[in-house]
């Protein structure tokens, strides 16, 4: 938790998984406040009111003063095109209504870059190849015109609940493939975000991931030799290896010259159990 008042307040726009850790972060900074959709969190963090970003009636919630806009609400319409109108709608609504609103960091995903092998940076030229993909870099490319905008692009975020540990537990499948599978806990996630509302003038996006992609099936192997709590009957029956793409590496290089020290490096410290 930030203990120092005089961090600069954030407007978490979705207290969903990420959300409500971020928010138990800046519990004690005033002026932070958070939105929820359709049920609020289970316990009292910040100060909290509901917001439905679809409906422009709502808009009027957000409070006037300056904060950081932490989104994490992922796209809301499957159709870029009209994702992108009303990205630009409430942009342009903003601006209007909200000028002190300014800054802001979004939360994106590595989800943009291809599905190919390749080492894939911050400043990589590339389309993404899936909608989802699209979807996310158009929102990107449409904040930036509205904000000033910081982007973080996580990799898959486990920690608290969630995570391959977690699947093995419950019997979920895991998934069989050479991909390797970049990961960040969602403590430093909310660390990363944290270091960027402190630094608005750090790089504009980076890459959250750390520093051990690994496929989920040997992830669960490794969790099934190491953790007490699990058993090898736990591990479902493995279908084939489906073909991947065993050299697409994400680069974390700009996220290590933020000078942050991730406190789980890798899978194994997040998951050690
Ligand atoms: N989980 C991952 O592995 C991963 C990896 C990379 C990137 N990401 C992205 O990182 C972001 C944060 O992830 P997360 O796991 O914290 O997601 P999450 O738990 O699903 O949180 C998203 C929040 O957005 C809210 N929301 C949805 N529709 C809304 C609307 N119309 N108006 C207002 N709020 C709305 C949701 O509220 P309701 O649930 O009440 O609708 C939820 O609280 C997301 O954009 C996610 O896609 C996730």
């Amino acid at each position: 938790m930030i203990n120092n008042a005089a961090f600069p307040p954030v407007g978490i726009l979705g207290l969903g998984f990420l959300g409500q850790i971020l928010a138990r972060e800046f519990s004690a900074v005033p002026e932070s406040w958070g939105t929820w959709h359709l049920t609020p969190p289970p316990e009292p963090i910040l100060s909290n009111f509901s917001f439905d970003w679809a409906n422009e009636n709502n808009w009027s919630a957000l409070p006037e003063t300056p904060v950081t806009l932490v989104l994490t609400i992922p796209p809301l319409l499957k159709n870029p095109e009209t994702e992108a109108e009303r990205l630009h709608l409430w942009g342009k609504w903003m601006s209007h209504n909200r000028p002190e609103l300014k800054s802001m960091i979004y939360i994106s995903t590595t989800g943009v870059y291809p599905k190919r092998n390749g080492i894939w940076s911050e400043d990589s030229d590339f389309e993404a190849d899936t909608n989802s993909g699209k979807l996310r870099l158009v929102t990107e490319n449409i904040l930036s015109q509205y904000f000033s905008l910081q982007v973080v692009r996580p990799g898959g975020i486990y920690g608290y609940g969630r995570g391959i540990d977690v699947r093995l537990k419950s019997g979920k499948p895991i998934p069989v493939s050479n991909t390797p599978v970049h990961r960040i806990h969602v403590m430093d996630l909310a660390r990363i975000i944290c270091h960027l509302v402190d630094n608005p003038n750090a790089p504009n996006c980076v890459n959250a991931v750390d520093l051990e992609a690994k496929p989920s099936w040997e992830v669960a192997k490794w969790l099934i030799e190491n953790r007490n709590d699990l058993t090898e009957e736990m591990l479902p029956d493995a279908a084939d290896c489906l073909p991947g793409t065993p050299q697409r590496i994400i680069s974390n290089q700009r996220l290590l010259e933020l000078g942050i020290t991730l406190c789980y490096p890798t899978f194994r410290e997040g998951m050690e159990g």
